[in-house]
């Protein structure tokens, strides 16, 4: 025996039965319905962890990944009709085909098996904008509801394998939206409230879309923001919408359309029954449209029975969820962290999910503790930024409230610094909860890299997402693509052999998939970002290795931004970076040269590129600063040297690093010296 771990026991029983089954059986015919996990365990009983076990099943589910997944898809997944083969898989390709010939429907899997047995079960609880209020909804609601608007996208034509576009507050209505797509097969595309009415026709566009689901209005921080004119606004330039349906959220007298249909009234008047439609595991279930280090962003495209999957058994073991317990993810469903935590994690395990509509520091810095208190939460997912910013606002606003009923504290989107880490574990935790810092993305679509399930928070490792979840292989490569073997290692993070969660494709451009995640290191998943594996063998993130900056958690594409202010008439070129930031964790920095002649104030200058990068993307990725330069630091081939301009935004003037190789190395000078003036004037 390695080391002893009680505590959240119920999770490390599971996998050692899940262990011993798979040990001990030779590989039953797939059809067979398996029982071995959480059907024989009873999560009241306590029993010790042995590290031992965890590693075991961890090599297991490397080594044999097709018994690992295909026992579990069998016993956590309700089929229609099981698979006949679980994986053919080939990573040169960024081929991933899981559970083959399997029939499923994903809210089948959600709803219905949970509403034959407990359907008066709360599925959600809306914690509204307003508040201090909150409604909740049973299963048996959800479920009614589901039908009523799957029906209703039935009568409208919308049929399975078409793409739905939803532009929606956090609300049961947006999750019922995301589930009725699921239930006729469609495919939701779910575009996060805050982009623009250009960054939404952009995205419906790509995905063809006929339909946009949205609301009269949001509500955010006791602000409202004009959800349906900016779908008008963005279906103005998109020939192919057909329909708009429009929920009531704040019931604001919202000019209609021809094409517009009120979503309440429609679904009023539907049936409170729809057969699930069979789905093919690997057909798509969603599109989410994600930022990359090049051109636009792309649909990551996810299939049904391996996300769900995957969703299912990181959102149980990862927070160590247990029957009866209320989750909260405050993410919004507009990220991927909403649609695997919010949504379908919790579902599919028949949880309790609570629904955030509001801000973290509305209507003050107390509003997330009030919530814990009120609504008796058990684990806390939320983001670095939120807790670096509510630090700042000092104890007192947390310690007014009791949090007894929290267990575990999750976070999510960035790497969380050790101040922040051990404010959430002292003050938030009271040092007696887990914090689990979890590491994944988009393309993942559920977390690879969390100090769960397992003995590692006995000894608590700030910074640290520590180590992989079952059946995921992490590994460090160098910038030649050679292995980085042993410990105290850093390198590019990449993935070997297929996981169930992983992305299928970008949507209609299975090339680009390719030339981003699968050829810059042949034979792995490359996720992008840089980790360190130290002495102990975990895993550290240490930040994107690409032009992808991530702005509280929101993650985007330099290239977007430039694209954005390159439309100015007077800019020649632009190029932006991240630096750090106390709150946001990076902030953006722009450097721009205008073009020969142009004559402009500064001011409005720079007035005007915010305007323009809040009309192309959204408030959020407006620049913290803007730089005129004289010239942009580049190599004889033209390549902009966004090493130096980072470390210029960072005020970090020491090693630039050899600027011989430069066309005209006497711009890094003029950089400098407009940063300083630049910095001066501001202070
Ligand atoms: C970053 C969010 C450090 C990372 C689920 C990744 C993190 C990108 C962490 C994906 C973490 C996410 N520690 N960095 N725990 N979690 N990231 O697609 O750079 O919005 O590549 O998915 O966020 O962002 P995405």
């Amino acid at each position: 025996m390695n080391s002893i771990y009680v505590g959240q026991n119920a999770t490390n029983v599971l996998f050692r039965s899940l262990f011993q089954r798979l040990r001990l059986k030779s590989f039953r015919k797939v059809q067979t319905r398996s029982l071995f996990l959480s059907e024989l365990v009873p999560s009241q009983h306590k029993l010790s962890f042995v590290t031992r076990d965890h590693e075991e099943i961890y090599k297991k589910s490397i080594q044999e990944p097709g018994k690992f997944w295909g026992e579990l898809a069998l016993s956590k997944l309700q089929w229609i009709t099981p698979f006949t083969k679980t994986m053919d898989c080939e990573m040169s390709k960024g081929q991933h085909k899981w559970f083959m010939d399997g029939v499923l429907n994903v809210s089948e899997n959600c709803l219905d098996r949970h509403v034959q047995r407990t359907p008066d079960n709360i599925a959600l609880i809306w914690e509204k904008d307003e508040p201090g209020t909150h409604e909740t909804v049973s299963y048996r609601e959800l479920l009614k509801m589901t039908c009523q608007l799957s029906n209703t996208l039935k009568n409208h034509g919308i049929k399975k394998g078409d793409r739905v576009c939803l532009y929606l507050p956090n609300s049961p209505l947006a999750v019922v939206s995301m589930l009725a797509c699921s239930r006729i097969g469609a495919a939701h595309s779910v575009v996060f409230a805050g982009f623009s009415a250009d960054a939404l026709a952009s995205r419906i566009m790509d995905a063809g879309a006929e339909t946009v689901i949205t609301a009269d209005q949001g509500l955010r921080g006791g602000k409202t923001i004009n959800l349906k004119q900016m779908v008008d606004e963005a279906v103005s330039k998109c020939s192919g919408v057909k329909r708009v349906f429009v929920m009531s959220r704040t019931g604001a007298d919202v000019p209609m359309g021809k094409i517009d249909i009120p979503l309440e009234k429609a679904m009023s008047e539907e049936s409170n029954e729809c057969i699930p439609e069979p789905m093919n595991s690997e057909d798509m279930l969603f599109l989410l449209y994600t930022s990359g280090s090049t051109g636009k962003p792309k649909g990551i495209q996810h299939s049904q029975a391996g996300y769900l999957l995957y969703a299912n058994l990181t959102f149980k073991h990862v927070f160590g969820y247990e029957p009866g317990d209320i989750f909260s993810c405050v993410a919004d469903i507009g990220w991927i962290t909403g649609h695997s935590y919010v949504v379908y994690g919790p579902l599919s395990n028949g949880a309790t999910s609570v629904l955030f509509e509001s801000i973290p520091t509305y209507p003050d810095p107390g509003r997330y503790w009030e919530m814990v208190e009120r609504l008796k939460i058990n684990i806390f997912y939320g983001a670095p930024t939120a807790i670096r910013l509510l630090l700042k606002y000092g104890n007192d606003w947390v310690e007014k409230y009791d949090r007894s009923s929290l267990k575990v504290l999750g976070t999510v989107g960035e790497p969380i610094n050790a101040e922040a880490w051990y404010w959430y574990n002292d003050i938030v935790g009271e040092k007696r909860c887990t914090v689990v810092d979890t590491w994944w993305q988009t393309e993942t679509g559920g977390v690879f890299l969390a100090p769960r399930p397992g003995p590692d928070n006995s000894m608590p490792k700030p910074e640290f997402a520590t180590r992989p979840f079952f059946g995921v292989e992490p590994v460090l490569l160098d910038s030649n693509g050679k292995e980085l073997v042993g410990n105290n290692v850093s390198g590019n993070l990449c993935i070997r052999g297929s996981v169930p969660g992983l992305a299928r494709t970008v949507y209609g451009d299975h090339q680009r998939f390719l030339e981003t995640y699968y050829t810059t290191f042949p034979g792995y998943y490359f996720t992008g970002d840089g980790a360190l594996r130290d002495e102990d063998g975990h895993y550290r993130i240490t930040g994107r290795v690409d032009d992808v900056i991530n702005i509280s958690g929101h993650r985007l594409g330099t290239a977007e931004i430039e694209d954005a202010l390159d439309y100015h008439p007077d800019v020649a070129e632009s190029a932006v970076v991240g630096f750090p930031h106390e709150i946001k964790g990076e902030g953006i920095y722009a450097y721009v040269t205008l073009k020969e002649g142009a004559v402009i104030k500064l001011e409005d200058l720079v007035l005007q590129l915010k305007n323009l990068v809040k009309k192309e993307i959204g408030s959020f990725a407006v620049p913290e600063i803007i730089q005129v330069a004289s010239g942009l630091p580049k190599t004889r081939s033209g390549k902009i040297m966004r090493r130096i301009l980072r470390k210029v935004a960072a005020n970090d003037f020491h090693d630039l690093g050899d600027v011989s190789t430069l066309a005209e190395p006497s711009v890094v000078k003029d950089i400098v010296d407009e940063h300083k003036k630049l910095m001066h004037s501001k202070s």
